[in-house]
């Protein structure tokens, strides 16, 4: 039997950061060494105040407080962590390419190459590489062939082990997982991961299989939960001309046990780094092997989500009598869920651009996102200049001062703290007629309608 005593992770973002604090509080025998090149990053997870951990997730710093310096460290020592290893992790970003053959849609593979050189450089004793980044189908392939190329005599073996945690409960995803998956070709090294993961999840929840269809299996578990929530979406606008109730509607067909409750929350439109990432690496696969109608078929749960944040934008500017030029819409989060700091792919980015195309001007307050990550996000998408970006929009640590002389309230993320503020003193400072619209279906609505309140939700 295969023993690992050291691993190695490349990449200490928000999936190699938490699983890894997770695997070495779990493995106390095994020493985990996460690197990452960014070493602001590094030394932010080094810091004694756990509160500056660079990512927020729900418990984590608890673990990192019981495991770093015992066998958990943090490193921006990529060669050296390689070299030790018996087993290597990858964790790096696959963002979708931004130039080039596939732009728009295929996974941009670079870090991954580059670290797939790195370990080929740098190995000199036989290694496990398991890719845990999301990957499209078939990159093991390409891993086994740079890796098998080398000429220095070292034996790899490859397994693909997606990560399903989610974030903002990514520590719970991970001590209670509704299944690990393992993809591979060698029985030994698909065994000693196994092993690792035995320490706390049941058996029968390892699931094994080979590379590509573990490879397969994550981009799809993602497909069908983004399809969840756009066809829920879908089902919103519906309601609104219709006047059903997206939740009344939601609730009905999930309590048919085949259909199922969760994931049926109507919204202002799905974001993360995930859902539309793997869909469009889904859709470019499907096209690159001729598959059009497949590639139609999931490309339409972006277009979708599209459209449904740019629906809720357009239902502002109709509302505040076809303009918002010059009016102040309040932001109340900027996160892509609550209880994360991650503003990848947020729908609050797409809202706020089309708002500011129209001249509105927008006041942000999230509980957990600073100003800086907020305008890099704006800056990002490259429609005004960053003087005019930090012109327009004002970001704010208090949500009240948010809230005053709004003349809309938007609810951009469902943090559960806005349920419980004092909603009749916002009221009282804003302009009047005041406005909620509601992108996450989380406020009291009779409750808001009674102090005063124009108030819009999804689906209703
Ligand atoms: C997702 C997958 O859930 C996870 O398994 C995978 O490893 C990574 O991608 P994550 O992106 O962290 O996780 O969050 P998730 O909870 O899936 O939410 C994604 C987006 O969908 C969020 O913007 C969320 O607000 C939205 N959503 C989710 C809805 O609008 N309605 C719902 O009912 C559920
Ligand atoms: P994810 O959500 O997939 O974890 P993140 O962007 O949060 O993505 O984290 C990925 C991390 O990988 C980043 O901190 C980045 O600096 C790091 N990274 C990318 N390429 C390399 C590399 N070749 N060597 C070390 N770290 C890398």
């Amino acid at each position: 039997m295969r023993k690992i005593n050291k691993i190695a992770c490349i990449g200490a973002g928000y999936v190699g950061g938490p699983t890894m604090a997770v695997i070495a509080q779990r493995n106390p025998n095994i020493d985990v060494t996460v690197v990452d090149l960014n070493a602001i990053r590094i030394a932010a997870w080094n810091d004694a105040d756990l509160t500056k951990l660079p990512i927020y997730e729900p418990g984590l710093d608890q673990i990192v407080a019981e495991a770093r310096g015992r066998n958990l460290f943090f490193s921006t020592d990529v060669e050296s962590a390689i070299d030790q290893a018996d087993m290597i992790f990858i964790s790096v970003n696959t963002p979708t390419k931004t130039y080039g053959k596939g732009k728009g849609q295929a996974a941009d593979l670079k870090f991954i190459e580059l670290c797939a050189r790195q370990i080929a450089r740098v190995a000199t004793t036989d290694k496990i590489v398991v890719e845990k980044s999301t990957l499209p189908v078939r990159t093991a392939e390409a891993l086994k062939s740079i890796l098998h190329n080398t000429g220095n005599n070292v034996k790899f073996d490859i397994l693909s082990n997606p990560e399903f945690l989610a974030e903002g409960t990514a520590v719970s995803d991970l001590q209670n997982p509704d299944r690990v998956l393992i993809g591979g070709e060698s029985q030994e090294a698909i065994q000693a991961l196994v092993n690792i993961y035995a320490t706390w999840v049941p058996s029968e929840r390892i699931i094994t299989t080979n590379l590509w269809s573990s490879e397969l299996s994550k981009l799809v578990a993602n497909a069908f939960l983004a399809q969840r929530v756009s066809s829920i979406n879908a089902i919103s606008e519906l309601c609104e001309v219709t006047g059903a109730d997206v939740n009344e509607v939601a609730h009905a067909i999930g309590m048919d046990s085949r259909i199922g409750s969760k994931f049926l929350k109507a919204s202002v439109g799905f974001g993360g780094s995930c859902f539309q990432k793997d869909i469009l690496n889904l859709v470019y696969i499907a096209k690159s092997y001729g598959l059009q109608e497949v590639a139609d078929y999931w490309e339409q749960v972006i277009i979708m989500n599209d459209h449904q944040k740019i629906r809720f934008a357009d239902n502002i500017i109709k509302t505040l009598y076809n303009t918002v030029n010059g009016k102040n819409i309040a932001f109340l989060g900027w996160s892509f869920k609550k209880d994360t700091n991650d503003t990848r792919e947020s729908a609050a980015i797409y809202v706020a651009d089309h708002l500011l195309d129209e001249q509105a001007t927008i006041t942000v307050y999230d509980p957990k996102v600073t100003a800086e990550q907020i305008y890099a996000d704006l800056d990002y998408l490259g429609t005004r200049t960053s003087e005019e970006n930090r012109k327009l929009v004002k970001v704010v640590n208090d949500p009240y001062i948010a809230c005053q002389d709004a003349h809309a309230i938007a609810v951009l993320t469902e943090w559960d703290a806005f349920k419980t503020y004092n909603w009749k003193l916002i009221y009282e400072n804003m302009y009047k007629p005041a406005f909620v619209f509601d992108g996450r279906n989380l406020l009291d609505k009779k409750q808001l309608n009674e102090i005063g309140f124009q108030f819009y939700s999804i689906g209703q």
